[in-house]
């Protein structure tokens, strides 16, 4: 039985990862900050683990909580957006603090801590977005957002250096403009097409793939 770890999945794009998992007959460990979302992942059959990013304590309690696990596959969802800027307007340090933090400080704790659960053949896949590429950058709003996904877009390529010798492939992907809570009603994908086209990305990823930025269709983005 496939084992998959989903951090961030009390609703929106996680959510849909615990839900077609659990669909497709996997063992999913999932994680949430609420009541609420722990109870809707136990809904689903997954084993819900307590995660809050901002909270060292709660990143290392996780990591106890792995402890002896084997993931095929671990799925970094967890993101906030922050504010919802146009131009070049200074975020206040709260919500630098915030998006920061959440995105690029709570990945970086929570890689050291799902490191040994993952082997040879394994897969780790970081919800990025394409607003964090620079190549491939033609506007400015939410640049804090930004901002924070070129940083975990380059923590990622930290954890391909180290585990892709290893055998484990480490992509950060973009999963199209999705109808969430991030993404609003007026997104052009629905949660269940964007996340079955991640996992069936995930699915057929290689280790040549090891280190790369990719669409939810496969193509590649530049950084
Ligand atoms: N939707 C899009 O169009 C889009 C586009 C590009 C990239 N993405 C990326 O895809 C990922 C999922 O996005 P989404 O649209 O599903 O967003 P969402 O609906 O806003 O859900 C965000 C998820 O992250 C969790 N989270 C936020 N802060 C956390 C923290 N401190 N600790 C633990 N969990 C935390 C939330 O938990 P709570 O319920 O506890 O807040 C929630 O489960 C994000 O990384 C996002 O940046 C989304």
């Amino acid at each position: 039985m496939m084992q998959v770890l989903v951090i961030g999945a009390s609703r929106g794009l996680g959510l849909e990862f615990a839900r077609q998992f659990r669909t497709a007959g996997a063992r999913v460990v999932a994680t949430a900050r609420s009541e609420a979302g722990l109870s809707a992942l136990r809904a689903l059959g997954c084993e819900a683990l307590p995660l809050d990013l901002l909270d060292a304590a709660s990143v290392a309690g996780l990591g106890w909580r792995l402890d002896g696990e084997r993931f095929d596959a671990v799925v970094l969802n967890a993101g906030v957006y922050g504010p919802r800027t146009q131009g070049l307007e200074s975020p206040t340090q709260d919500d630098f603090d915030t998006v920061m933090r959440t995105n690029v400080l709570g990945p970086m704790r929570v890689l050291p801590q799902i490191e040994a659960t993952l082997a040879a053949g394994a897969k780790l896949m970081v919800l990025s977005s394409m607003m964090g590429s620079i190549g491939q950058r033609s506007s400015t709003t939410g640049w804090l957002y930004r901002a924070s996904k070129a940083a975990v877009n380059s923590v990622l390529r930290d954890a391909a250096l180290t585990l892709g010798p290893r055998g484990i492939t480490c992509v950060a992907v973009h999963p199209g403009w999705v109808q969430t809570d991030m993404g609003g009603p007026n997104a052009s994908l629905p949660p269940e097409r964007s996340v079955a086209d991640l996992r069936r990305l995930l699915a057929r990823l290689t280790p040549d793939d090891n280190g790369h930025f990719l669409n939810h269709d496969g193509s590649p983005i530049a950084w």
